[in-house]
């Protein structure tokens, strides 16, 4: 940048105060948005339909749990204004437009929140006075990119802002993962593409103010694919130690794969109950969408979208099934995809809950999730942890929370129980003798402990 263009002048608005910013979509990424930027000294204005959410950021709740031991953002704060009036976004002189709205309906892709955000946005853009500066809309939702030319762009026309004239256009693509702190908004290289360099140059002043390092794209359409494609990857190596846990039965799969990853370039993948969250699983879907469903290039991929689909019954019919049947009183220990966060998008634990039903008592336990939620989301009653535990004959360790891995539990366990445990977080527990421990991926369950001959690292969930 040079230092007199439309980025100086945007950033040092934003930093005097003059002008703000606004976030479309107070989730997780919108929310932690707002909250790296107003420590900075931005004005943020945040909107977003659901009352509750709103009310959660007035109270400092940036997160939607304040009990995340870890990753923890939560502040209240005096440069943050929630509403759920987007003509807030006019009386605030906001300049530059951040979308953080969903774009996945259960485990589809769906721009319908893109399409909902993206008139009102021309709406405060038409009605503002901008201060002599273009304003911006700058998409962090993760998007198929070719919406950008048949969303972003006709709508923006349809309204009379002209995409390069009256408004600055570009993808950010967020990465961060909010199960601990570790890969976060500020230490993640930041991916950014504008329509035009004008843009670009925008977006790297921009996120120059809250992200350690800036990785401008050649475009937004870059910028966009970036995210689909490394998800991509991921999903495929998470499918593949998948299928081969099943593809080779007479092997301890997870023992296999965690001594391949001691070569240096092939990750630790292990076998697990499925692929949750709203990022990974739906990678595939959206870089089919954009090769087309036909692609004869992309069969690996419709395969893995296949097989993952019925993966955790399939799992069940083949390897739980037998181990479980006698199981009259079952608790599942975890809701959330991942540890430590209260996110449960496509949650295995959802599909176990499925396969489960028939059990006389099916309970679920997670620490991040009220008696209420659980009741609300899953349909069934939860327990107390861990000390319920000795009333159960099955648990199925899903999410390995903290609470979880730290938790003494080997006393509570009664004898003959089965223990499903998905990545292994009590793989070094002594139990009782006649408890039956199965960590998923092994080849049954008297292996499971005694053939390994080195501690062997877990990875998580996606
Ligand atoms: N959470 C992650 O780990 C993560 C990581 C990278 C990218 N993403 C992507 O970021 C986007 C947002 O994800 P999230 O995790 O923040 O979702 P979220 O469900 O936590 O939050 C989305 C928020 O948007 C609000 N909303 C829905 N429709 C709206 C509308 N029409 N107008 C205004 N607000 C609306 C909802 O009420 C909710 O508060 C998605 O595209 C997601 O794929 C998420």
């Amino acid at each position: 940048m040079d230092g007199t263009g439309a980025g100086k002048r945007t950033v040092d608005a934003l930093m005097s105060q003059t002008a703000a910013l606004g976030v479309w979509g107070c989730g997780h990424i919108g929310a932690s948005a707002m909250y790296h930027f107003s420590r900075q000294g931005v004005r943020c204005v945040g909107y977003d339909i659901a009352a509750s959410r709103v009310q959660e950021i007035r109270e400092g709740r940036f997160l939607t749990t304040d009990i995340v031991p870890t990753g923890h953002v939560r502040e209240e704060n005096p440069n943050v204004t929630a509403t759920t009036n987007w003509r807030d976004m006019v009386t605030n002189q906001v300049v530059v437009h951040l979308v953080a709205v969903p774009t996945e309906r259960g485990a589809e892709p769906s721009s319908a929140a893109l399409e909902d955000v993206i008139p009102l946005i021309c709406e405060v853009i038409r009605q503002s006075d901008t201060v002599g500066i273009v304003p911006a809309v700058i998409i962090e939702s993760t998007i198929q990119p070719t919406w950008i030319d048949t969303v972003v762009l006709p709508k923006l026309l349809a309204s009379g802002v002209h995409p390069g004239v009256a408004v600055l256009v570009g993808a950010a693509p967020r990465r961060d993962w909010f199960s601990g702190s570790e890969h976060n908004l500020e230490n993640l290289p930041r991916i950014v593409g504008g329509s035009s360099d004008e843009a670009t140059d925008l977006m790297v002043a921009l996120y120059s103010l809250v992200c350690r390092e800036i990785v401008p794209a050649r475009d937004a359409y870059h910028a966009a694919f970036t995210k689909v494609i490394e998800n991509l990857i991921r999903f495929q190596g998470l499918a593949l130690g998948n299928t081969l846990s099943l593809a080779f039965p007479q092997y301890d799969m997870t023992h296999v794969l965690s001594l391949a990853s001691t070569k240096w370039n092939i990750p630790l993948y292990h076998p697990s109950m499925g692929i949750g969250g709203h990022c990974i699983p739906l990678a595939p879907r959206y870089a089919l969408a954009e090769g087309g469903l036909d692609n004869p290039y992309l069969g690996t991929v419709r395969d893995a979208v296949q097989l993952n689909d019925g993966y955790f019954s399939h799992l069940y019919a083949v390897r739980l099934r037998e181990l479980l049947k006698d199981c009259r009183s079952i608790v599942i220990l975890g809701l959330a995809y991942t540890a430590d966060a209260k996110m449960h998008k496509l949650s295995p634990a959802l599909d176990a809950l499925d396969c489960l039903r028939d059990t006389p008592r099916l309970r679920l336990h997670d620490p991040y999730y009220s008696a209420d939620d659980i009741e609300d989301i899953c349909g069934v009653a939860t327990l107390e942890f861990p000390r319920d535990l000795s009333d159960c004959d099955g648990i199925i360790l899903v999410t390995p929370h903290t609470a979880y891995r730290q938790a003494g539990v080997e006393s509570i366990v009664r004898p003959g129980t089965v223990i499903v445990d998905n990545f292994g977080a009590w793989r070094d527990r002594t139990f009782a003798p006649s408890v039956r421990y199965h960590e998923v991926g092994r080849r049954y369950l008297e292996d499971a402990r005694d053939a390994i001959r080195y501690p062997e690292t877990s990875s998580s969930a996606s």
